[in-house]
C-alpha cells in the first residue's frame, strides 16, 4: 500500500500556467524516498506549488538500513504514482510544464536509475526538455524554495559557504552562484549522517540513527562521555570513523546504558559530531570571508545542529540559513529548483542521459 506524505501542495486554486514563469517537474529517487514535485521561478527564491514524498524508511528499518534492490522495487510501483500526485496537487498537467528535472547521482544506482528512464520516458513522450540533477546541487539550492505557507523565507546572497551533511556526504562548499562552488573541505571516511546512523545501530536504536539520537540527547549531559574531535586545527577536512570505534569500544567496555545514563551517551556522541561540523564550517566562512552559511542536508534538520551553529554564527558576525526541515531531508523541490536554473541557463539532457552512482559536485 503507497502512502503519501503531502509536504506542500494544493494551495493555488485556479490552474498554473505557465504565464512567463517556468514550471518544472523535478524527479528524486536517489535513495530510500521516492519523491516528485512541481516548482516554479519566483523572486526570491522558487515557489513551491507542490511537494509529494513517499518514504520506504519503515519498510528499511526491519533491515536495520537501507537495502538496495527493496529500494529500487519500491521506487519503480511508487514513482507514477507519485508524480501523478505531485500534478494534481499542483493543478497542473504535463503539457503546462517547461521542463523536467531527475537526479542522476550520486546515490543507489538502480533507485537513481527508476527516476531516471521514467523522467526519460515522460519528456521523450511529451516532448519536453530534460535536464539531470546531481543530488547535492539540489540540497545546496532547498534553501531558496519557498513553500507560501510562511511568509517569503529569506534567501542567502552569492557567495555563500553551505555546510551539507547527509547520510553519505559531509562537504563544505564556497557557493558562487546556482550550480557553481568550488569544494573547501569534505569527509575522509564516513559521513556525519553515516555516524548518526551507525551510532543509533550500535546503540540498538533502529534505522535512521539521527532523530533517534537526537530524541535521546534531550536532557542529556553533552559532556559526560569525552569522545574524540577529529581534524582539530585548521583543515577543513573531517573524520568521523574513529567517533565510530570509540563509541564501539565504550559500549564494550561499559554496556550499554537505560534511561539517564542513554541519554548522557546519545548527547555526548550527538556532541561530537556536532562540535566538529560547527568549527569547520565558521572557519570555512572566516577563510572565504563570507558573513553568509547555509547549512543543508539531511542531518540539517538535527535542532541541536542548528542551535549550536546559530549561536557561533552569531558571534562570528555570520547569518545562518537553514531550510525548513521538510527540505533538509531529501525531496524533489530541490531537484526542481536546482534543475530549473541549468535549463533557464540552456543546457539539455539526451536520452543518453545515465545515472552514476558516485556523481561528483562541480
Ligand atoms: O539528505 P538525506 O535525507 O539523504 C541523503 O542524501 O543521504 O540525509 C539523510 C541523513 C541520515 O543519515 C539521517 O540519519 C540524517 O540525515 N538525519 C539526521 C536527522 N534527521 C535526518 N541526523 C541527525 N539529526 C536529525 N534530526
Ligand atoms: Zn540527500
Amino acid at each position: 500500500m503507497l502512502t503519501f506524505e503531502h509536504r506542500f501542495g494544493g494551495t493555488p486554486s485556479t490552474p498554473v500556467l505557465n504565464g512567463g514563469l517556468m514550471q518544472v517537474l523535478g524527479i528524486e529517487s536517489s535513495c530510500d524516498e521516492t519523491a516528485a514535485a512541481i516548482v516554479e521561478d519566483a523572486g526570491p527564491g522558487f515557489t513551491v506549488r507542490s511537494d509529494v514524498v513517499s518514504s520506504q524508511v519503515e519498510l528499511h528499518a526491519a533491515y536495520g538500513g537501507v537495502v538496495p534492490e527493496v529500494a529500487s522495487r519500491h521506487h519503480l510501483t511508487n514513482i507514477a504514482p507519485v508524480v501523478a500526485q505531485a500534478l494534481a496537487l499542483a493543478r497542473t498537467g504535463l503539457e503546462a510544464l517547461d521542463g523536467i528535472a531527475v537526479t542522476r547521482g550520486p546515490g543507489l544506482i538502480g533507485a537513481l536509475l527508476v527516476g531516471v528512464q521514467f523522467g526519460k520516458a515522460l519528456a521523450y513522450a511529451r516532448g519536453l526538455p530534460l535536464v539531470g540533477v546531481n543530488h547535492l546541487e539540489g540540497h545546496l539550492t532547498s534553501v531558496f524554495l519557498q513553500t507560501g505557507e510562511d511568509s517569503p523565507l529569506a534567501t542567502p546572497g552569492f557567495p555563500h559557504v553551505a555546510l551539507l551533511c547527509s547520510g553519505g556526504h559531509t562537504e563544505i562548499h564556497l557557493v558562487h552562484d546556482f550550480g557553481q562552488m568550488r569544494l573547501l573541505g569534505a569527509t575522509r571516511d564516513d559521513a556525519a549522517g553515516e555516524a548518526f546512523d551507525k551510532g543509533g545501530k550500535m546503540l540498538g536504536l533502529g534505522y535512521p540513527g539521527g532523530v533517534k539520537i537526537e530524541a535521546l540527547a534531550h536532557g542529556g549531559d553533552p559532556g559526560a562521555i569525552k569522545f574524540p574531535r577529529s581534524f582539530r586545527g585548521s583543515s577543513l577536512e573531517f573524520s568521523f570513523s574513529g567517533l565510530k570505534t570509540a563509541l564501539a569500544i565504550w559500549l564494550r567496555d561499559h554496556g550499554r546504558p537505560e534511561g539517564p545514563g542513554l541519554a548522557d551517551l546519545c548527547a555526548s556522541y550527538q556532541a561530537a559530531i556536532i562540535e566538529v561540523l560547527v568549527d569547520k564550517v565558521i572557519r570555512a566562512a572566516e577563510l572565504a570571508q563570507t558573513p553568509r552559511i547555509v547549512l543543508a542536508g539531511g542531518v540539517a534538520a538535527n535542532k541541536t545542529l542548528q542551535q549550536r551553529l546559530r549561536e557561533e554564527a552569531s558571534v562570528s558576525g555570520c547569518e545562518l540559513f537553514v531550510p525548513p526541515l521538510a527540505h533538509c531531508t531529501d525531496n524533489a523541490g530541490m531537484i526542481a529548483a536546482a534543475g530549473l536554473m541549468r535549463l533557464r541557463r540552456g543546457e539539455r539532457a539526451g536520452l543518453d542521459l545515465n545515472a552514476d552512482a558516485s556523481l561528483a559536485l562541480g
